[in-house]
């Protein structure tokens, strides 16, 4: 029996007579398999540069033999920061370093979005668009970074400079809302100031980055509120014995 039609019959009458509401769907850019291709194969070879095997034995000495597998993540960041995105090669490389199946490998760089398993731009645009930055004005950020760059979420400019990504919190909520450009977090951004940061990248220089409404951290925009004068001392407001 076809229990499908009966479903979709149940999901309509619920819908129609209970009013059930749901949130919007939102899909990753992402493809979560792997798809050979001219750029992505498992032919080209990918292999650390002088330099970043050093770095890779540093961390592989971090880890006690047997569970050197907890080098994975490191050796994976580093194999991507070496190639400007994740190959399969690189997953395969770190999978004979640590001696483990590829799946293994796999299950890790699919799982994480920190890992760009696609040719990315130079500069990796992240918008986070997690509810404190939505509640701040992330839609006008997104919407700034779609123009100024002409490209979508999910797409690299044709010049290679430009990736931009919709991101979940990024962990600076008290400064939303913020995007993170490589290794760096702008944050307390307005459609202006995300314009004026995207321009200097554009013309080859590095804006600074942090809150870029004069803030120095995360403290009150205008005078402290709190914590002004001396904490009172030990016993403040316990009952006489
Ligand atoms: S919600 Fe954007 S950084 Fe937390």
């Amino acid at each position: 029996m076809n229990l499908l039609p009966n479903l979709r019959r149940l999901v309509q009458n619920l819908v129609t007579q209970r009013t059930l509401k749901t949130s919007s769907i939102s899909l990753s850019e992402n493809l979560f398999v792997h798809r050979d291709s001219a750029e992505d194969n498992p032919d080209i070879k990918f292999e650390f540069n002088e330099e970043n095997k050093k770095r890779a034995d540093a961390i592989l000495s971090i880890y006690p033999e047997g569970h050197k597998r907890a080098a994975m993540i490191p050796l994976l960041d580093l194999a991507q920061r070496q190639h400007g995105w994740l190959p399969i090669s690189a997953m395969h490389k770190v999978a004979e370093i640590l001696d483990l199946p590829k799946m293994r490998v796999y299950e890790v760089a699919t799982f994480y979005t920190m890992f760009m398993r696609k040719p990315t731009g130079k500069y990796h645009v992240q918008v986070c668009t997690t509810t404190p930055c939505w509640l701040r004005g992330s839609d006008e950020v997104l919407s700034c970074c779609k123009s100024e760059l002409g490209i979508g979420v999910g797409e690299t400019s044709k010049d290679g400079m430009f990736t931009l990504s919709e991101v979940e919190c990024l962990g600076a909520c008290v400064n939303a809302p913020m995007i993170q450009v490589n290794d760096d977090y702008y944050e307390d951004l307005t459609p202006e100031t995300t314009r004026k940061i995207l321009n200097e990248l554009k013309a080859s220089k590095k804006p600074p980055p942090g809150p870029q409404n004069g803030r120095f951290a995360a403290e009150p925009k205008g005078d402290f509120t709190s914590l002004k004068s001396e904490p009172p001392g030990p016993g403040f407001k316990m009952q006489d014995l």
